[in-house]
C-alpha cells in the first residue's frame, strides 16, 4: 500500500524548466562564440571550467563525485539498496569547434535537473542514481569520438586512448593531467540496471512530423577512416599538366567517390569532413593530403561493403595520378539496437505526460552506443530547430528541453524503483 502511494507521488513529479534553462544558459557562457554557439573542445580550458562548475553543482545536492582515469565524471546519489545495479544518465560537456549550446550539455544538465528535482523533493529511490559526463564524446580534437565510454565498457584500451594526439601533437593523457581531470578510479564499468541518455535530435525528423519526443530504436554504426596521399611537389607554372602527381586532385576525385558510393544504400551516409593539404600554397602542386571518411548505416555489413568499394576506387584513382595511398581504419562502432524494455519506458513516459512521440533511428553517434554493449540503454530526443546541429545556430526550445527532461525523470524513477 505504501509502495503504491509512493509510486503515485513520483508520477506527479516534474522538473523545474526555468532552473534547467538557467543551467544551460550558464554553461553556454563557457566557450561562447561571437555568433551564439559554443566552442568547448575536449580537455581545453573551457572544458575544464565547465567541468569544475558541474562538479560544484553536483556537490551542492550531496552527490558523491568521482573522476576516473579517463576524466569521466560521475555523481552518485545513493538509493535505499546500494547493492542493486544503478540507473545512470548523462552525456558530454565537450563540443565541436564552433558547435552549439545543446549538443551534449543538454543531456548532462537534464540529468542534473532530474537529480535536483529528486533532491529538493527528498525522493528516495530503491537503486542508486548516477549522473555522468563522458570525456571527449565529439572526437574532433582527439579522434575517435566516444573514446571514454569506449574505454569504460572495455572496447578501447586506456593507454591507446591516452596516446591519441590533437593537431598540435598534445596527447589526450597529457591534457587530462594538465586540466586536473586524470582521476585514479579505474575507467571500468560498474553494474547498471539501465542507462538513459537525453539529447537533441540533431536532425530534421521531429520538426518535420511535428512531434515532441524522439524515441530512437538505436544508433547507426559508425566507421571512421583516415586517408593519406603522397605525390610530387613542384612549381605550378613550369610543370605541364600531363604527368603531375597532384594529391589534392586525386583527393577531389576520392571525395566524389565517397559521395557516389554512399548513395547506393538508402540509409547510408558517407562524408569527408576534414582535409589537410600540404604544403598548402597556391603555387605549389600539393604533395601531401590527409582526409577523413565517416561512413554510417543501420546495417554494419552495408557500411563495410561500402568502405570496400570506396577503398577500391581510391586505389584506382591514386594509381592514375601516380600518388601513393595509405588507408587507416581509425575506429568502428557497431550499430546499437537499444533495449526494447527501456525504449518502451521512454514511449510510455512521453505518452503519460501527454507529449507526442516519434519512433526513429539516431544517425548521430552517442556514448549510449557503447553503454548499450554492456547494459540496457535507451535515448530520449527533443526537436532541433531547422534540423541543425554541430553548428553555432543549433537550437531547441526551452519548452522542449523541459519536456524531454520530464520524460527522463519519469524513466529514471521507473527504472530506479524496480
Ligand atoms: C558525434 O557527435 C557524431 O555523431 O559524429
Ligand atoms: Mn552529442
Ligand atoms: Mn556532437
Ligand atoms: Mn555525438
Amino acid at each position: 500500500r505504501e509502495e503504491k502511494g509512493e509510486c503515485m507521488s513520483w508520477k506527479n513529479l516534474r522538473v523545474n524548466g526555468r532552473r534547467l534553462q538557467e543551467s544551460l544558459e550558464t554553461m553556454a557562457k563557457i566557450g561562447a562564440t561571437p555568433s551564439g554557439g559554443v566552442q568547448r573542445l575536449a580537455l581545453s580550458d573551457e572544458d575544464k571550467a565547465a567541468r569544475d562548475l558541474f562538479c560544484s553543482w553536483l556537490k551542492e545536492i550531496d552527490c558523491e563525485v568521482t573522476i576516473d582515469e579517463m576524466g569521466n565524471i560521475f555523481g552518485h546519489r545513493p538509493g535505499r539498496n546500494r547493492a542493486l545495479p544503478a540507473v545512470m544518465s548523462g552525456s558530454h560537456i565537450d563540443s565541436q569547434p564552433k558547435g552549439g549550446r545543446f549538443d551534449g550539455i543538454f543531456g548532462v544538465m537534464g540529468a542534473l535537473e532530474v537529480m535536483r528535482t529528486l533532491h529538493e523533493n527528498r525522493v528516495q529511490t530503491e537503486r542508486d542514481i548516477v549522473i555522468v559526463d563522458w570525456t571527449n564524446e565529439e572526437g574532433s580534437r582527439f579522434a575517435p569520438a566516444m573514446v571514454s565510454s569506449g574505454v569504460w565498457v572495455g572496447k578501447l584500451e586506456r593507454d591507446w586512448a591516452y596516446a591519441r594526439t590533437d593537431i598540435n601533437g598534445k596527447t589526450q593523457g597529457e591534457e587530462l593531467e594538465r586540466i586536473g581531470y586524470k582521476g585514479t578510479v579505474p575507467a571500468k564499468a560498474f553494474p547498471l540496471h539501465a542507462n538513459y541518455e537525453l539529447h537533441i535530435e540533431q536532425g530534421p525528423m521531429l520538426e518535420r512530423y511535428g512531434k515532441t519526443i524522439g524515441v530512437p530504436k538505436g544508433v547507426l554504426c559508425l566507421h571512421w577512416y583516415d586517408i593519406y596521399l603522397t605525390g610530387t611537389a613542384n612549381q605550378v607554372g613550369p610543370t605541364p599538366m600531363a604527368g603531375r602527381n597532384d594529391c589534392l586532385l586525386a583527393a577531389a576525385e576520392m571525395i566524389q567517390a565517397v559521395n557516389k558510393v554512399a548513395h547506393i544504400q538508402g540509409d547510408m551516409v558517407g562524408t569527408v569532413g576534414e582535409i589537410h593539404n600540404f604544403p598548402n600554397s597556391r603555387n605549389i602542386i600539393p604533395d601531401g593530403v590527409h582526409f577523413t571518411v565517416d561512413v554510417r548505416s543501420w546495417e554494419d555489413a552495408h557500411a563495410l561493403s561500402a568502405w570496400e568499394m570506396m577503398a577500391r576506387e581510391f586505389q584506382v584513382i591514386a594509381d592514375r595520378h601516380g600518388t601513393h595511398l595509405r588507408m587507416e581504419t581509425t575506429w568502428r562502432v557497431e550499430r546499437a539496437p537499444f533495449n526494447p524494455g527501456l525504449v518502451d519506458n521512454v514511449l510510455e513516459a512521453a505518452d503519460s505526460l501527454g507529449y507526442s512521440s516519434h519512433y526513429m533511428v539516431s544517425g548521430a553517434g552517442h556514448d549510449c552506443s557503447y553503454i548499450n554493449q554492456i547494459a540496457p540503454a535507451a535515448m530520449i530526443f527533443i526537436p532541433s530547430k531547422g534540423g541543425r546541429s554541430h553548428v553555432e545556430v543549433e537550437e531547441s526550445s526551452w519548452e522542449d528541453c523541459e519536456k524531454g527532461t520530464n520524460v527522463l525523470l519519469q524513466c529514471m524513477l521507473k527504472s530506479a524503483n524496480e
